[in-house]
């Protein structure tokens, strides 16, 4: 089935989502939204993030996709349950996958989660986690600076770094051995929290399990695109379509040519 997937996250971050599945879906039409105009979710409450969520999943049915990716952890934590429950294609979030990853990676039982402040405060890792395995320990924190850092482009720098020791320092004293990056853009400086963490921390990463799960529900229905084409991918915001061209062409393997603003509040 050569329709679209509908790929959706708060801004930009999703993009660390949208690469992995061009990643491992090579073949697969994407249509990425990214809500630039109401973002950041993560410090928002589930009443607004589930209706923001619902005005996207209906923009992107205009877009006849046949299954759809919350892209976001935030709104994987708040929405997507509700959500699912209102459709009649696929649907799936970033947070189940990256906590059965957690738990099929760790040794010790104590497992550190990492993301917004809404994501942590949900419970959704922990819950997940424990319902998978009710022996391990889940220790959370948000690292509410992490996005406008990675947004400035700090990847590599030392206020990131300093950052980075204040907040997982509690990891250190907890003693994990598995790390979820629970947030689009924290992929992005896997490299300063590998420094900090060291070497025996496996990092967990949501957005490159999230595509292995896309492609097992995707066989498993029927729906890969089985046509031999280069896949089409369109790109649409709510505002600021030059940095997100910008930030897009820095994470993705293909040039972001043509990314359309639309008005999300009408839908
Ligand atoms: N995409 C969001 C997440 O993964 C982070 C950015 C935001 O707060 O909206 O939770």
């Amino acid at each position: 089935m050569n329709n679209p997937i509908g790929v959706f996250d708060s801004g930009v971050g999703g993009l660390t989502v949208a690469r992995e599945i061009m990643r491992q879906l090579p073949n697969e039409n994407l249509v990425y939204f990214g809500d630039t105009a109401r973002v950041p979710y993560g410090s928002k409450s589930k009443s607004t993030v589930l209706k923001y969520s619902r005005q996207i999943v209906r923009f992107l049915r205009t877009k006849n996709v046949k299954a759809i990716v919350v892209a976001c952890n935030t709104a994987s934590a708040l929405a997507l349950d509700e959500i699912a429950a209102e459709l009649d294609i696929p649907i799936i979030g970033v947070v189940k996958p990256g906590a059965k990853m957690a738990v099929e990676t760790t040794n010790t039982g104590n497992v550190g989660v990492i993301g917004t402040v809404s994501t942590v405060k949900s419970g959704i890792y922990n819950d997940y986690i424990r319902e998978l395995n009710a022996d391990i320990t889940v220790v959370s924190k948000a690292c509410p600076l992490f996005c406008p850092l990675v947004e400035e482009g700090l990847l590599e720098d030392r206020v990131t770094d300093d950052i980075a020791a204040r907040y997982l320092q509690v990891m250190k004293e907890y003693k994990v051995d598995t790390l979820v990056l629970g947030c689009t853009h924290y992929p992005l400086i896997r490299n300063t929290i590998k420094r900090f963490m060291g070497d025996d921390v496996v990092l967990v990463n949501p957005a490159f399990e999230t595509a292995k799960s896309l492609k097992e529900l995707l066989t498993q229905r029927n729906l890969l695109n089985q046509e031999k084409q280069r896949p089409q991918h369109e790109y649409y915001v709510s505002d600021g379509v030059e940095s997100f061209i910008a930030f897009a062409d820095s994470v993705l393997p293909c040039h972001v040519t043509d990314t359309k603003v639309i008005d999300i509040e009408s839908y």
